[in-house]
């Protein structure tokens, strides 16, 4: 009689091909945030014909999937998200995507394989579960809404933990990146908006110029990090739009809107950061005669903060599995699995891939090997996490 363990390694080397196939049918029809239809009435189509209970959610796309096991117990979920990008792909394989200009360029696909792995196992083992896996296909993660919307529909209700992991291109195939506390930052979005007095460009003197006064707050938003935070708390502020102006080169434009993005792992910091950069933004614009506000915008994500127990236990699962564990590096990225984790404990890990390009690029790949490695390290921690 072969151990628990034993039988996941070998359900998951089985089903090796098959999660292979399963992998290329999702690469070759991505679908980008909000619009995961044909994803979600796929993996639907997987799930039920395996057997699997599929919830009714209201959900317009992504779905949960249940496996139940024959004694009640907790219930433990575990998440893949479902979305594609808007990249146009150059990997030039025979599994290309056939959607132009868009991409499973951030290996969500893999995501998705790996957790239908781990559910299917888990299926062919309910009779020996005590509990129920909730196995959690997000949409628009990279719009970082899914998993509120997951969560307003119920998806955690009974939840006693929450386990998920993201490939890591630069990560040593098969290893697996495993961190207590931050791993990935806060993201907050800010909008800037300048107001000037517009003019002609050769007569500066009757004008309130937007673009030097913003000029000015931007560089003047880098203090807000090197000279108001920490040296010891990680912090990026980064303005990425800058429009002024309408193609005009001798028009002053009245007036110039900023939009950055704020990272941040430390929740004390993170919460002090709206009014530091409004001091910043409101009195280098006076400082110029101009007006300017800072508006926060809604939907920022808290930081990926894994709880010491569920670290420890993702670290058991991958040592029971044989697969090498190494001390997760962090990442100002962001990832909307942390929404889950400000209602139950659980873990991120990184799955290594080692592949050669990283996130969103349009040759980026993984290594398909990974995944039944991955479904029997998820399997084996949702069994863990059952006891
Ligand atoms: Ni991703």
């Amino acid at each position: 009689m072969l151990n628990l363990t034993e039988r996941i390694l070998s359900l998951a080397a089985d089903l090796t091909p098959r999660l292979i196939e399963m992998r290329r049918t999702l690469h070759r029809h991505p679908e980008v945030s909000g619009e995961e239809y044909w994803t979600t009435q796929q993996l639907k189509l997987w799930l039920t014909e395996a057997g699997i209970a599929v919830l009714d959610l209201p959900l317009a796309t992504g779905l949960v999937a249940e496996i139940r096991g024959a004694q009640p117990g907790p219930v433990v979920a575990l998440r893949a998200d479902i979305d594609a990008l808007p990249v146009a792909e150059e990997t030039g394989l025979q599994y290309a995507s056939e959607v132009p200009g868009k991409m499973h360029a951030c290996g969500h696909d893999f995501h998705m394989a790996t957790m239908l792995g781990a559910a299917l196992v888990l299926k062919a083992m309910e009779g020996e579960l005590t509990g129920t896996v909730r196995v959690l296909f997000q949409a628009a993660e990279e719009t970082a809404s899914g998993a509120a919307a997951l969560i307003r529909a119920g998806a955690l209700e009974g939840v006693t933990a929450v386990l998920g992991a993201h490939n890591k291109p630069d990560l040593a195939s098969g290893h697996v990146g495993i961190k207590v506390g931050p791993l990935m930052a806060a993201v907050d979005t800010i909008a800037i908006h300048v107001e000037g007095k517009g003019g002609h460009g050769a007569i500066p003197d009757l004008t309130v110029d937007p673009v030097v006064a913003g000029s000015a707050i931007v560089m003047a938003l880098q203090t807000a990090v090197s000279r108001n935070t920490s040296p010891l708390e990680p912090a990026v502020v980064s303005i990425c739009t800058f429009q002024a102006g309408s193609g005009a080169h001798n028009v002053i434009p009245p007036s110039a809107t900023l939009l950055g993005t704020v990272r941040t792992f430390n929740p004390a910091v993170r919460a002090r950061m709206p009014e530091l950069l409004e001091r910043i933004v409101t009195e280098v614009a006076a400082g110029y005669g101009a007006r300017a506000t800072l508006r926060l915008m809604p939907g920022g994500t808290p930081a990926v903060m894994n709880d010491a127990g569920m670290a420890d236990l993702m670290r058991q699962a991958a040592e029971a599995v044989g697969m090498p564990v190494s001390e997760a590096v962090p990442t100002m990225g962001g990832e909307d699995f942390a929404e889950y984790q400000q209602v139950v404990p659980g873990c991120f890990v990184w799955l290594g891939t080692g592949c050669p390009e990283s996130w969103h690029h349009p040759r980026f790949v993984v290594d398909e090997s990974v995944i039944s490695k991955g479904a029997a390290l998820f399997a084996q921690a949702a069994v863990l996490a059952l006891k």
